[in-house]
């Protein structure tokens, strides 16, 4: 895949959104997010799990308004160009940690310089990939996913996506996907994002 030519690197936010040490997405997210460096991106990883938000609770809400956590995701979400999204599926449904934290950040608002969390994802470019064990790879989550992100959010879901099955067995010692036909899957979906981050990064105003 070529690497991408910009005068300026395209910033991509790649989120993990597994509840699980030893995740297999996880290491899928690194592994693209070295894949987008090849490519000429500046890439930041964020474990949503790290961000230790509570589950959805409007009395936390009124009580605290917004917990803490929800306004970094939204700050990695405006440093960003696009947003890479690496998630296990539960029961083919998208896990509980990732719509309950873009669920956190749709209840922010404004505040300071930082705008609200539905301003902040509102025409972002995005790309999804995911890992499971199954024979699916995740793939079941994704429509789910992409509407969620669409629908309530106003992402610019990319219609590539990746589904990485038998994840268990997909990597070797240095967490690099060993076959090549799933590392050119994820090169592709990594290129597809960043081409299309730099095309919208060209069209709009500065
Ligand atoms: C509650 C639950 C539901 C699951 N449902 C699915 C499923 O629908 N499809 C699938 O492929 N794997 C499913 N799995 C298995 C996960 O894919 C597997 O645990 C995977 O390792 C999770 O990703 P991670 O390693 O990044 O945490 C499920 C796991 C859990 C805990």
């Amino acid at each position: 895949m070529r690497r991408m030519n910009h005068a300026a690197p395209v910033h991509l936010l790649v989120i993990s959104g597994s509840s699980r040490t030893g995740s297999l997405n996880l290491t899928l997210a690194r592994a693209a997010s070295r894949i987008a460096e090849a490519q000429g991106a500046a890439v930041r990883l964020l474990d949503l799990r790290l961000l230790r938000l509570p589950i959805y609770d409007g009395d936390i809400e009124a009580s605290q308004g917004v917990p803490a956590p929800a306004g970094e995701l939204i700050d990695a979400i405006v440093a960003a160009d696009a947003v890479l999204l690496v998630t296990p599926e539960y029961n083919g449904f998208p896990t509980p940690l990732v719509i309950n934290a873009f669920d956190w950040m749709s209840r922010a608002g404004a505040s300071g310089t930082r705008p609200a969390g539905l301003q902040a994802t509102a025409g972002k470019p995005a790309g999804l990939l995911s890992a499971s064990p199954g024979p699916l790879g995740g793939l079941r989550s994704m429509n789910y996913l992409r509407q969620y992100l669409q629908m309530a959010f106003a992402m610019i879901v990319h219609p590539r996506q990746f589904a990485l099955s038998r994840a268990n067995q997909a990597f070797d010692a240095a967490g690099e996907l060993s076959d090549d036909k799933a590392r050119e899957a994820v090169t592709g979906v990594v290129h597809s994002v960043l081409q299309l981050a730099t095309a919208l990064k060209a069209a709009r105003p500065a």
